[in-house]
């Protein structure tokens, strides 16, 4: 534990020197860059009153990681308005894909991918929202290191997101200073305290520190596996989505905790997943789901390792995913959204499954005890969770 932290420490010295030097160096370039990266229209747009950005901002010249960006600004008064960053969970979910185009964004997408209509309820109106694909590998942001994909985890998403939202910043200077939120969901529950933390510790290791970070919030957060998956269970269970007996094999055969996985485990939750959930979906059991509508192709989601509990697909079109994997596939809608712009050599999709995601920080970062948080509100940060 000892020298775990104290090479933490070292780390976050150099991430600071690092961090320093790209400023400088990076700062004549940023007005530049900004306005190569100003969406003029996206393909199929209403017309709208504010201003969106998007493009790349490399994290690791060394591996060619780089994380992709939507700034969609305030509706009235940008400048005075604080800054969201919104991150989706999976891990492996698109925030372009969902929490740009099914939740809290200015946009949503109609059936044929071909159009955008105004979301009313979009959290732009009071504030600008950053949306950031994390990590590299997830949607559009990419890696040229191909191994990065096989070691991603908590920590490095915690650290490139750092790095990222310090470039951001040299690149968007308006922003430094600026009050800042973290927010997300699902899988996020990890991600934005582990990335609060980051930014906490670096602005105590900076003598002018420049995120001016006000608080997070949480929804649907994935905090503790245990917790988390027997409260899914018992969920299917309680709302006989699942039989008496799926239910009793999967008490019996799971760790919840997450740390093995057994044979035995995996059968009892996909024998309930896919001969007895019939076309319900779970993050909306009330209402149809995407296969219950004619025409659908949709596959059943991934069962996310260490995880019962996916990415929660929210609103009452079940389908949105589907419109938006058609939509962000264009060339015309990546060219206007300064996206792919060097070929990535897949298509582009809502979520990708990481085989191999570590959760290394998930003890070290409390995790476990929520009570710990309280680090947190000690210096004045305002915390928001919000349940299922
Ligand atoms: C990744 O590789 C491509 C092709 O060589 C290059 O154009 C791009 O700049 C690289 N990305 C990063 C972040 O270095
Ligand atoms: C989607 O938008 C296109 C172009 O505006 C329009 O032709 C089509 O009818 C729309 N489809 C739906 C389902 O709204
Ligand atoms: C569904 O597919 C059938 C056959 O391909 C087609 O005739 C029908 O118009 C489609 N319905 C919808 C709602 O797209
Ligand atoms: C990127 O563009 C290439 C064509 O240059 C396309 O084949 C690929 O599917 C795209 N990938 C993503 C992630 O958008």
């Amino acid at each position: 534990m000892e020298s775990a932290m104290a090479a933490q420490r070292k780390t976050l010295l150099l991430l600071s020197l690092l961090l320093l030097c790209s400023i400088t160096s990076d700062a004549d370039a940023a007005p530049k860059q900004q306005s190569l990266d100003r969406i003029s229209a996206l393909p199929g747009q209403p017309p709208v009153t504010f201003s969106q950005f998007s493009g790349y901002v490399t994290v690791n010249e060394h591996h060619g990681r780089a994380l992709f960006y939507w700034l969609t600004e305030a509706t009235t008064y940008p400048e005075k308005k604080p800054l969201v960053l919104w991150l989706n969970g999976g891990p492996g979910c698109s925030s372009v894909a969902y929490g740009a185009s099914e939740e809290i964004g200015p946009f949503r997408l109609n059936r044929t991918g071909s159009s955008l209509y105004l979301n009313k309820y979009s959290w732009n109106r009071v504030a600008n929202i950053l949306f950031l694909e994390s990590p590299a590998g997830v949607g559009f942001s990419y890696t040229n290191t191909s191994s990065d994909l096989k070691n991603s985890g908590d920590g490095r998403t915690a650290q490139d997101a750092l790095i990222f939202l310090v470039r951001w910043m040299s690149r968007f200077p308006k922003y430094k200073h600026r009050e800042f939120y973290i927010a997300g969901e699902s899988y996020a529950g990890h991600y934005v305290p582990q990335l609060a933390k980051k930014i906490h510790d670096y602005n105590k290791a900076s003598s002018h520190p420049i995120i001016n970070l006000k608080g997070f919030m949480v929804g649907n957060a994935v905090t503790d596996n245990y917790y988390d998956n027997i409260g899914t269970v018992t969920f299917w269970w309680s709302h006989s989505m699942i039989s008496d007996r799926s239910y009793r094999s999967i008490m019996d055969h799971c760790d919840f905790s997450g740390e093995r996985t057994s044979e035995k485990c995996d059968e009892a939750v996909n024998y309930a997943i896919n001969h007895e959930f019939g076309d319900i979906d779970q993050y909306s059991i009330y209402t149809p789901s995407c296969m219950a509508l004619p025409n659908s192709s949709t596959i059943r989601s991934p069962r996310f390792k260490n995880s019962l509990v996916r990415r929660r697909v929210a609103g009452y079109d079940p389908c949105t995913e589907n419109y938006a994997e058609k939509y962000y596939n264009r060339p015309d809608v990546q060219k206007a959204m300064h996206a792919n712009s060097t070929g990535i050599p897949y298509k582009w999709t809502a979520c990708r499954l990481f085989s191999q995601f570590n959760l290394i920080f998930l003890n070290l970062l409390y995790m476990r005890d929520l009570s710990r948080y309280d680090v947190f509100i000690k210096e004045g940060l305002v915390i928001f969770c919000v349940g299922q």
